[in-house]
């Protein structure tokens, strides 16, 4: 393996958000080629299907939107010739690796996680042993964080791009190798964390929250493949506030400000939200947000061509190609920790 391991992933859930492309997606891009200019450097990026079945999905909608989101990565500026892209259920230690982390890691560690209370939309005090009675709770989704750390490990990943709400998981990733580590010896990598620089992409419905796949309203959220049509409409509807002029206070005016942020992002940063703000001061709200639309259709509009291209490409084979192709390398990069792995273990 080489020296250093970029490993990120991302659920099959149909095309992103702009939260997801703004707080994630983009940085892998940039990571991804800033590593073709390292020596010794690897770079995998997984469509995790694994755990978006910790949900029951419906199969055929699964297996759509598993291409969508593959396209989606080329789409954004991946490209499978620099990172391996692969479909998580492809690499079959995943889920090896899944179960013998299993037998080292603590209950309790993941009982107190909170991934499984929120998908089950359960108060943070719940205990596992009152939902395991009204068997609410699955295996699956109480030892999710274990597939994840075994995502991470078992490429022996030594950077992961997260968004600040998944440091958490990584911390558990970390103490997974630290105790199968412990019982079986030094084996397992520690991952470090990079967390993006990107800010929380607000929800256009409800600035307080952030923009999210979970929210009802589908004008919550723009798909990076909107039509500009789409983008006008969700942007108009955005909710913002009776004061008078545009101006930039995240705190006081979060509707306003999520709106000039996504102005920044969307001219790459070259104007700072204060700038932005100052030259749309004086703009109605009405205009302001036509201006806003203006720029995020227009950053969007490449990666949307380029997604219609690729998801329909030669039948449909291409992205089965690119898929194979990027499975066949993330398994050669698993096996040698596999191999490791059961000599230690004494499998
Ligand atoms: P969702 O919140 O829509 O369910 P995920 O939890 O699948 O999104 O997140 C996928 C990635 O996108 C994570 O790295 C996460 O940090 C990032 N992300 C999700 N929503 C946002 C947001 N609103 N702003 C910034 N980053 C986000
Ligand atoms: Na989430």
């Amino acid at each position: 393996q080489p020296s250093k391991v970029i490993f990120s992933g991302i659920q099959p859930t149909g095309v992103p958000h702009l939260g997801n492309y703004l707080g994630a997606l983009r940085q892998w891009v940039k990571l991804q080629n800033e590593a073709a200019e390292e020596p010794d450097t690897a770079v995998l990026y997984s469509i995790v299907d694994l755990h978006a079945i910790t949900i029951r999905q419906d199969p055929a909608q699964l297996r759509q939107w598993k291409r969508e989101s593959l396209a989606t990565l080329l789409a954004v500026g991946l490209d499978p010739d620099k990172s391996m892209l692969f479909y998580q259920s492809n690499v079959s230690a995943h889920s090896e690796l899944m179960w013998i982390l299993c037998c080292t890691a603590s209950m309790g560690y993941l009982s107190r996680m909170t991934q499984w209370k929120s998908k089950l939309n359960l108060p943070e005090d719940a205990s596992p042993i009152a939902e395991l009675t009204k068997s609410k709770l699955k295996a699956g989704l109480f030892s999710y964080p274990v597939l994840q750390a075994a995502d991470v490990l078992v490429h022996g990943a030594t950077h992961v791009p997260v968004g600040e709400d998944q440091a958490q998981h990584l911390e558990f990733s970390r103490t997974c190798a630290v105790n199968f580590n412990a019982a079986y010896g030094k084996v397992l990598r520690q991952p470090t964390t990079i967390i993006s620089p990107a800010r929380r992409v607000m929800s256009l419905r409800q600035p307080h929250l952030k923009m999210s796949k979970s929210h009802e309203d589908p004008r919550s959220r723009i798909i990076l493949t909107d039509s500009a049509n789409d983008i006008h409409a969700k942007i108009r509807a955005a909710v913002t506030d009776s004061i008078e002029g545009v101006s930039y206070d995240p705190s006081a005016r979060p509707g306003v400000s999520n709106l000039i942020e996504l102005m920044s992002h969307s001219l790459d940063g070259k104007h700072s939200c204060e700038e932005l703000a100052t030259d749309c001061e004086s703009l109605s709200m009405r205009a302001f947000k036509e201006r806003v639309a203006d720029c995020i259709i227009e950053h969007l509009q490449p990666i949307r061509e380029k997604y219609h291209d690729v998801l329909n490409a030669d039948g449909g084979r291409y992205l089965q190609e690119t898929a194979l192709k990027g499975a066949e390398r993330a398994r050669q990069n698993a096996a040698v920790t596999m191999t490791r792995v059961r000599e230690a273990v004494g499998l």
